[in-house]
């Protein structure tokens, strides 16, 4: 901010462009603050559960509408497959981590091809699943079970910036709810992560 008063811009759309980087640039400051701690959390031990009734089907789509900007400017069309609401007890705010981390990855590496989200009860194994499935750049064998451990990245930081952290705190929120994450991928074919979350005892909603 007090770069932008300094410069004291002459026309408006040079202002607002000015502040709107200034707005995300602190967007960005407290995304990897609360990244940072959540990894504190976790390696302490401390990564409490608040447990409510709530519907995966619902989360999903809100978050798809969140990013649906973001990824329609990459050139990624989002769409989601989800019949009947998907209830379940689990943690909201982590698993709206879960959720935009796995979406932001999607869009992120996904090479501007379409993803597609789909949210449904797997009686079978008495699971909730969530599948986020990209056509973008996909990861090499070698690298798939390494991209879930702290700071471990399968691209280059100057091809694709990020801190490795992501899939680290997902595959934790999920691990606490006694939950599993599985990944598919082909290199330049794309990948899959499969999240199953046990649907706990839940009232109807
Ligand atoms: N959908 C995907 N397609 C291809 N590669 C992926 C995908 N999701 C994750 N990766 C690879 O796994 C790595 C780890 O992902 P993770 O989300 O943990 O970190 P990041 O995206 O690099 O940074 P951030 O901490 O900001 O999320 C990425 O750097 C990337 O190499
Ligand atoms: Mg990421």
């Amino acid at each position: 901010m007090a770069e932008i008063a300094k410069q004291t811009p002459t026309d408006k759309e040079h202002l607002f462009r000015m502040i709107s980087h200034a707005l995300k640039s602190g967007q960005k400051l407290v995304m990897l603050l609360d990244q940072l701690l959540d990894i504190t959390r976790i390696r302490a031990g401390k990564l409490v559960l608040e447990k409510e009734d709530m519907d995966l089907k619902s989360a999903v789509l809100e978050w798809v509408s969140i990013v649906s900007i973001e990824a329609r400017q990459k050139g990624s069309q989002i769409t989601v497959k989800a019949d009947d609401p998907v209830l379940g007890e689990w943690d909201p705010v982590r698993i709206n981590q879960v959720i935009s981390n796995l979406l932001s990855n999607a869009i992120k590496y996904g090479d501007g091809k379409p993803i597609e989200v789909t949210v449904f009860n797997d009686r079978k194994i008495n699971c909730a699943k969530l599948i986020v499935r990209d056509q973008g750049i996909g990861i090499p064998e070698d690298m798939q079970s390494k991209i879930f451990e702290r700071f471990e990245r399968a691209v280059s930081d100057r091809l694709v910036s990020g801190l490795g952290l992501g899939l680290y705190i997902v595959g934790q929120i999920v691990k606490a709810h006694g939950g599993a994450i599985r990944l598919e991928s082909s290199p330049g074919k794309g990948s899959l992560f499969t999240v199953m979350l046990p649907l706990g005892e839940v009232s109807k909603l």
